[in-house]
Protein backbone atom coordinates (compact mmCIF):
# COMPACT_ATOMS: atom_id res chain seq x y z
CA UNK A 1 0.00 0.00 0.00
CA UNK A 2 1.16 3.43 -0.76
CA UNK A 3 0.48 6.81 1.26
CA UNK A 4 -3.16 8.11 -0.69
CA UNK A 5 -2.18 11.64 -1.99
CA UNK A 6 -3.96 14.45 -3.66
CA UNK A 7 -3.35 12.74 -7.17
CA UNK A 8 -4.60 9.60 -6.08
CA UNK A 9 -7.70 10.94 -5.30
CA UNK A 10 -8.31 12.37 -8.45
CA UNK A 11 -7.78 9.51 -9.92
CA UNK A 12 -10.29 7.86 -7.84
CA UNK A 13 -12.50 10.25 -9.83
CA UNK A 14 -11.67 9.91 -12.97
CA UNK A 15 -11.75 6.10 -12.78
CA UNK A 16 -15.58 6.72 -11.32
CA UNK A 17 -14.14 5.17 -7.92
CA UNK A 18 -15.93 6.59 -4.26
CA UNK A 19 -13.80 6.85 -1.27
CA UNK A 20 -14.02 7.01 2.08
CA UNK A 21 -13.18 9.57 4.86
CA UNK A 22 -13.71 9.53 8.43
CA UNK A 23 -12.59 11.92 11.16
CA UNK A 24 -10.19 10.69 13.35
CA UNK A 25 -8.69 12.64 16.31
CA UNK A 26 -5.96 10.69 18.43
CA UNK A 27 -3.75 7.43 17.86
CA UNK A 28 -6.07 4.36 18.15
CA UNK A 29 -9.09 5.64 16.14
CA UNK A 30 -6.58 6.59 13.47
CA UNK A 31 -4.70 3.52 13.29
CA UNK A 32 -8.04 1.61 12.91
CA UNK A 33 -9.68 3.41 10.31
CA UNK A 34 -6.23 3.47 8.02
CA UNK A 35 -5.88 -0.07 9.01
CA UNK A 36 -9.19 -0.27 7.24
CA UNK A 37 -7.69 1.01 4.29
CA UNK A 38 -10.11 4.28 5.02
CA UNK A 39 -7.69 6.43 2.69
CA UNK A 40 -8.67 10.26 3.85
CA UNK A 41 -8.61 10.89 7.65
CA UNK A 42 -9.85 14.33 8.66
CA UNK A 43 -9.00 16.09 11.71
CA UNK A 44 -11.81 18.00 11.84
CA UNK A 45 -12.43 20.94 14.03
CA UNK A 46 -15.48 19.06 14.89
CA UNK A 47 -13.05 18.12 17.89
CA UNK A 48 -14.49 20.63 19.71
CA UNK A 49 -17.62 18.81 20.28
CA UNK A 50 -16.25 15.61 19.69
CA UNK A 51 -13.02 15.48 22.10
CA UNK A 52 -13.24 18.71 24.40
CA UNK A 53 -17.42 19.19 24.60
CA UNK A 54 -18.16 22.38 23.23
CA UNK A 55 -21.32 23.47 22.05
CA UNK A 56 -19.71 24.52 18.78
CA UNK A 57 -16.51 24.38 16.98
CA UNK A 58 -15.92 27.89 17.33
CA UNK A 59 -13.76 27.83 20.96
CA UNK A 60 -11.12 25.54 19.11
CA UNK A 61 -8.00 26.87 19.38
CA UNK A 62 -5.15 26.24 16.99
CA UNK A 63 -2.99 25.54 20.70
CA UNK A 64 -5.02 22.77 21.58
CA UNK A 65 -5.99 21.12 17.95
CA UNK A 66 -3.02 20.85 16.76
CA UNK A 67 -1.66 17.96 19.38
CA UNK A 68 -4.79 15.74 18.13
CA UNK A 69 -3.33 16.30 14.46
CA UNK A 70 0.13 15.44 15.55
CA UNK A 71 -1.47 12.00 17.44
CA UNK A 72 -3.43 11.16 13.86
CA UNK A 73 -0.75 11.71 11.40
CA UNK A 74 1.73 10.13 13.42
CA UNK A 75 -0.86 6.94 13.65
CA UNK A 76 -1.44 7.09 9.97
CA UNK A 77 0.88 5.02 7.76
CA UNK A 78 -1.04 5.09 4.46
CA UNK A 79 -4.07 7.73 4.85
CA UNK A 80 -3.59 11.11 3.66
CA UNK A 81 -4.38 12.90 6.81
CA UNK A 82 -6.17 16.57 6.42
CA UNK A 83 -6.12 19.14 9.46
CA UNK A 84 -9.58 21.63 9.44
CA UNK A 85 -8.48 24.88 10.06
CA UNK A 86 -10.33 26.05 13.18
CA UNK A 87 -12.55 29.27 13.42
CA UNK A 88 -10.84 32.49 13.70
CA UNK A 89 -7.42 31.07 12.54
CA UNK A 90 -8.03 32.20 8.54
CA UNK A 91 -9.99 34.86 7.07
CA UNK A 92 -8.95 37.68 8.82
CA UNK A 93 -5.95 38.05 6.14
CA UNK A 94 -3.47 35.89 3.69
CA UNK A 95 -1.18 35.86 6.22
CA UNK A 96 -3.39 34.97 9.62
CA UNK A 97 -4.24 32.20 7.35
CA UNK A 98 -1.17 31.28 6.14
CA UNK A 99 0.44 31.09 9.49
CA UNK A 100 -1.86 29.06 10.82
CA UNK A 101 -1.58 26.09 7.84
CA UNK A 102 1.61 26.39 8.58
CA UNK A 103 1.43 25.18 11.87
CA UNK A 104 -1.09 22.70 11.46
CA UNK A 105 1.49 21.27 8.38
CA UNK A 106 4.93 22.02 10.45
CA UNK A 107 3.77 21.33 14.06
CA UNK A 108 0.87 19.15 13.24
CA UNK A 109 2.59 17.06 10.40
CA UNK A 110 -0.65 17.55 8.26
CA UNK A 111 -0.54 16.83 4.65
CA UNK A 112 -3.23 19.08 4.11
CA UNK A 113 -5.74 21.47 5.05
CA UNK A 114 -9.48 22.08 4.90
CA UNK A 115 -11.09 25.48 5.08
CA UNK A 116 -14.74 26.47 5.04
CA UNK A 117 -15.96 29.09 2.34
CA UNK A 118 -17.01 29.79 -0.95
CA UNK A 119 -15.41 32.39 -3.43
CA UNK A 120 -13.88 34.62 -1.01
CA UNK A 121 -12.00 31.94 0.33
CA UNK A 122 -10.34 32.23 -3.20
CA UNK A 123 -7.29 34.45 -2.33
CA UNK A 124 -6.78 32.31 0.70
CA UNK A 125 -6.53 29.03 -1.22
CA UNK A 126 -4.68 29.89 -4.18
CA UNK A 127 -1.91 31.15 -1.41
CA UNK A 128 -1.79 28.11 0.18
CA UNK A 129 -1.70 26.19 -3.02
CA UNK A 130 1.11 28.33 -4.31
CA UNK A 131 3.28 27.70 -1.06
CA UNK A 132 2.45 23.54 -1.37
CA UNK A 133 -0.29 23.55 0.92
CA UNK A 134 -2.87 21.36 -0.78
CA UNK A 135 -6.40 22.68 0.13
CA UNK A 136 -9.52 20.98 0.79
CA UNK A 137 -12.62 23.28 0.57
CA UNK A 138 -15.84 23.14 2.55
CA UNK A 139 -19.48 24.51 1.43
CA UNK A 140 -22.99 24.13 2.10
CA UNK A 141 -23.89 24.05 5.53
CA UNK A 142 -20.27 25.33 7.36
CA UNK A 143 -20.13 24.86 10.88
CA UNK A 144 -18.32 27.61 11.77
CA UNK A 145 -20.88 30.06 10.16
CA UNK A 146 -23.57 28.49 12.11
CA UNK A 147 -24.48 31.62 13.90
CA UNK A 148 -24.70 33.08 9.99
CA UNK A 149 -26.66 30.67 8.71
CA UNK A 150 -29.23 30.25 11.50
CA UNK A 151 -28.43 27.02 12.48
CA UNK A 152 -28.29 23.66 11.32
CA UNK A 153 -30.03 24.16 7.78
CA UNK A 154 -29.41 22.30 4.22
CA UNK A 155 -27.46 24.45 1.76
CA UNK A 156 -27.93 25.33 -1.81
CA UNK A 157 -32.26 24.67 -2.22
CA UNK A 158 -33.48 26.74 -5.43
CA UNK A 159 -31.91 29.71 -6.26
CA UNK A 160 -28.91 28.98 -3.76
CA UNK A 161 -27.46 26.43 -6.64
CA UNK A 162 -26.05 28.40 -8.86
CA UNK A 163 -23.86 29.85 -6.48
CA UNK A 164 -22.83 26.25 -5.05
CA UNK A 165 -21.76 25.25 -8.60
CA UNK A 166 -19.86 28.71 -8.96
CA UNK A 167 -18.23 28.20 -5.84
CA UNK A 168 -17.02 24.67 -6.26
CA UNK A 169 -15.66 26.11 -9.60
CA UNK A 170 -13.97 29.10 -7.97
CA UNK A 171 -12.64 26.96 -5.46
CA UNK A 172 -11.50 24.43 -7.98
CA UNK A 173 -9.68 26.85 -10.29
CA UNK A 174 -8.02 28.83 -6.85
CA UNK A 175 -6.18 25.48 -6.43
CA UNK A 176 -8.55 23.02 -4.08
CA UNK A 177 -7.82 19.31 -4.65
CA UNK A 178 -10.92 18.25 -3.55
CA UNK A 179 -14.38 20.29 -1.87
CA UNK A 180 -16.56 19.04 1.36
CA UNK A 181 -19.93 19.35 0.77
CA UNK A 182 -21.98 19.31 3.96
CA UNK A 183 -26.03 19.22 3.99
CA UNK A 184 -26.24 20.08 0.34
CA UNK A 185 -29.65 18.78 -1.59
CA UNK A 186 -28.23 15.45 -3.29
CA UNK A 187 -28.90 16.52 -6.90
CA UNK A 188 -27.67 19.84 -6.33
CA UNK A 189 -24.34 18.32 -5.07
CA UNK A 190 -24.57 15.65 -8.19
CA UNK A 191 -24.66 18.38 -10.46
CA UNK A 192 -21.61 19.99 -8.50
CA UNK A 193 -19.80 16.86 -8.66
CA UNK A 194 -20.37 16.42 -12.11
CA UNK A 195 -19.13 19.92 -12.51
CA UNK A 196 -15.44 19.97 -11.31
CA UNK A 197 -12.69 17.85 -12.34
CA UNK A 198 -12.01 17.47 -8.34
CA UNK A 199 -13.38 15.18 -5.92
CA UNK A 200 -16.81 16.11 -3.74
CA UNK A 201 -16.88 14.41 -0.63
CA UNK A 202 -20.49 14.64 0.91
CA UNK A 203 -21.95 14.49 4.10
CA UNK A 204 -25.91 15.15 4.22
CA UNK A 205 -25.14 15.28 0.02
CA UNK A 206 -26.57 12.24 -1.29
CA UNK A 207 -24.52 9.15 -2.81
CA UNK A 208 -23.50 11.12 -6.02
CA UNK A 209 -19.87 12.90 -4.56
CA UNK A 210 -17.19 11.26 -4.95
CA UNK A 211 -16.56 10.26 -1.40
CA UNK A 212 -18.54 10.32 1.65
CA UNK A 213 -17.22 11.87 4.96
CA UNK A 214 -19.29 10.78 8.54
CA UNK A 215 -17.44 11.85 12.25
CA UNK A 216 -16.40 8.90 13.62
CA UNK A 217 -18.33 9.25 17.16
CA UNK A 218 -21.23 9.36 14.94
CA UNK A 219 -20.81 6.47 12.91
CA UNK A 220 -19.28 4.12 15.62
CA UNK A 221 -22.57 4.99 17.74
CA UNK A 222 -20.02 6.23 20.29
CA UNK A 223 -22.38 9.42 20.78
CA UNK A 224 -25.47 9.00 22.59
CA UNK A 225 -28.84 10.82 21.66
CA UNK A 226 -30.47 11.49 18.13
CA UNK A 227 -28.46 11.08 14.93
CA UNK A 228 -28.61 13.98 12.11
CA UNK A 229 -30.57 12.32 9.54
CA UNK A 230 -27.09 11.89 7.00
CA UNK A 231 -25.36 9.51 10.11
CA UNK A 232 -25.68 5.96 9.48
CA UNK A 233 -24.70 4.28 12.64
CA UNK A 234 -22.27 0.91 11.94
CA UNK A 235 -21.86 0.10 15.32
CA UNK A 236 -23.24 0.95 19.15
CA UNK A 237 -20.12 1.52 20.83
CA UNK A 238 -21.39 3.89 23.44
CA UNK A 239 -23.80 0.57 24.33
CA UNK A 240 -20.66 -1.69 24.38
CA UNK A 241 -18.59 0.73 26.37
CA UNK A 242 -21.72 1.45 28.63
CA UNK A 243 -21.88 -2.21 29.20
CA UNK A 244 -18.17 -2.91 29.70
CA UNK A 245 -18.01 0.02 32.38
CA UNK A 246 -20.92 -1.29 34.50
CA UNK A 247 -19.58 -5.19 34.28
CA UNK A 248 -15.86 -4.38 35.15
CA UNK A 249 -17.81 -1.71 38.75
CA UNK A 250 -19.79 -4.76 39.55
CA UNK A 251 -16.81 -7.03 39.45
CA UNK A 252 -14.36 -4.62 41.46
CA UNK A 253 -17.71 -4.58 43.99
CA UNK A 254 -17.76 -7.77 44.34
CA UNK A 255 -14.31 -8.73 44.63
CA UNK A 256 -14.20 -11.09 41.22
CA UNK A 257 -11.92 -8.60 39.76
CA UNK A 258 -8.71 -9.55 39.74
CA UNK A 259 -8.72 -12.98 40.16
CA UNK A 260 -5.52 -14.85 40.35
CA UNK A 261 -4.67 -14.69 36.89
CA UNK A 262 -4.78 -10.93 37.10
CA UNK A 263 -2.39 -10.88 40.29
CA UNK A 264 1.11 -12.05 40.73
CA UNK A 265 2.55 -14.79 43.28
CA UNK A 266 4.87 -14.23 45.60
O1 LIG B 1 -15.01 18.88 11.37
C1 LIG B 1 -15.55 17.95 10.72
O2 LIG B 1 -15.77 16.84 11.22
C2 LIG B 1 -15.91 18.21 9.33
C3 LIG B 1 -16.59 17.13 8.56
C4 LIG B 1 -17.96 16.86 9.07
C5 LIG B 1 -16.59 17.39 7.11
O3 LIG B 1 -15.66 19.28 8.85
NA1 LIG C 1 -14.94 20.85 10.27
Amino acid sequence: RRRTRTVHLQQMKQKGERFAMLTAYDQYSAEIFDEAGVPVLLVGDSAGNNVFGYETTLPLTLDEFIPLVRAVSGAAKYAMVVADMPFGTYGGSIQQGFDSAVRLMKEGRAHAVKLEGGAPMVPLVKALTDAGIPVMAHIGFTPQSEHNLGGYRVQGRGEAAAKMIADGRALQDAGAFSIVMEMVPAPVAAEVTKALRIPTIGIGAGVDCDGQVLVWQDFAGLRGGKAPRFVKRYADLRGELLRAAQEYKQDVESGTFPAAEHSFAE
